[in-house]
């Protein structure tokens, strides 16, 4: 059976004609196989928790040498351990990176790029969600519009002459359900005026899945051979909710918050998997969004998401991009 799945972005619509059995990434509660990685160098941010760890292990069972890109040195070491105490031939490294740091961000990709190494897959996964106060990344920038979306807008920005270089490339964003409520606001992106957490947790994520749309549409216009798309875990058992404003210090992680409890949610295994679906599959299109294809959207097999009326706004993602070109002061390479 063939099914018509129209993504909408900005100036493009992708309409495209998806075979049904390219929509679900497992079947029969198998864990979705990730196709040969051998020979691919890929980088995974948050590559030491949750689902970040997860695409990790997996990618690298499949063959994938993954550059883990941690803020923290001991757990990335220990994240490090624990796959290879699983998966002892897994070739991993663990580099660096705090994304609520532009320089940081800047010296990780100096470093890729001075390496001269191939680079097939830039796994933007890496986040912090609502933290109760407002808190600022090194930049002054407002901590998740910072981490989750302006420190993987100038990786991915800086990390492109090396993805270029590489055939059939890849760049795969983590977003979540919650950008359906998110709002970008424009006159005031820092929340310097209010802060509410959920809100502005909302705003990055919908500034993620906007920036993995207008990725695809520059590839597409450019001709480039990379593919841009966008993935979201439901509703996913992980550290994230204490992990907001830690900023990579240790400190005691809260447990589920009480209204998390009645919702369903899958473990991160599962919860990986639309992830690894978009970062691995040889199914997977440019500018389409996956996630998983239960009680909307918070638990099961992989699909293709519905991209929310909140991220299908003409010209809010060229707009973004131009904001963010502004604000990390990093833009496309000349000669591309
Ligand atoms: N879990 C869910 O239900 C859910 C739902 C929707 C979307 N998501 C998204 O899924 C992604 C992964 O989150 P998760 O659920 O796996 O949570 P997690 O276990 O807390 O993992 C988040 C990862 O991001 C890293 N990180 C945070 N700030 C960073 C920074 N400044 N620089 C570099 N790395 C940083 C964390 O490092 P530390 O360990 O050092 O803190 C950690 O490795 C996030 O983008 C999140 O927004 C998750």
């Amino acid at each position: 059976m063939t099914q018509k799945i129209e993504g909408h972005h900005e100036n493009v619509t992708l309409k495209l004609f998806v075979d049904s059995a390219t929509r679900v990434a497992r079947a029969g509660g198998a864990l979705y196989n990730v196709p040969s990685q051998q020979d691919k160098i890929v980088v995974v941010t948050g590559a030491n928790s949750g689902t970040g760890r997860e695409t990790t292990r997996r990618l690298a069972g499949a063959g994938a040498h993954v550059i883990m890109a941690v803020r923290s040195q001991e757990k990335g070491d220990a994240a490090r351990e624990e796959i290879l105490a699983q998966q002892p031939d897994a070739r991993l490294e663990v580099h660096l990176l705090d994304l609520a740091d532009l320089s940081s961000v800047k010296s990780f990709a100096e470093t890729l790029a001075n390496e001269k190494r191939p680079l097939h897959l830039l796994v933007n996964n890496a986040g912090v969600m609502a933290p109760p106060k407002r808190f600022e990344t090194v930049d002054g920038f407002e901590l998740q519009f910072g981490t989750n979306f302006l420190g993987p807008f100038a990786l991915t920005l800086r990390l492109l002459p090396l993805l270029l270089a590489t055939d059939g490339s890849r760049v795969t964003t983590m977003s979540s359900t919650v950008a359906a409520m998110g709002r970008i606001r424009f006159n005031d992106p820092q929340r310097r005026r209010h802060y509410s957490p959920y809100p502005a947790y909302a705003q990055s994520k919908l500034a993620d899945l906007l920036f993995a749309q207008e990725l695809a549409s520059i590839a597409n216009r450019r001709n480039w051979d990379l593919i841009s798309n966008a993935a979201h875990p439901g509703f996913t058992r992980t550290n994230l909710i204490s992990a907001g404003a830690s900023l990579g210090r240790d400190r005691p992680r809260r447990q589920w918050t009480s209204e998390a409890k009645f919702l369903p949610s899958q473990g991160v295994e599962q919860g990986s998997e639309p992830l690894l679906y978009a970062a691995a599959s040889p199914e997977a299109v440019s500018g389409v969004y996956y996630g998983p294809s239960r009680y909307f959207g918070l638990v099961g097999p992989t699909t293709i998401a519905r991209v929310p009326r909140s991220a299908r706004k003409p010209h809010l993602g060229e707009r973004l991009w131009k904001l963010a070109e502004q604000l990390t002061d990093v833009e496309l390479p000349d000669a591309t």
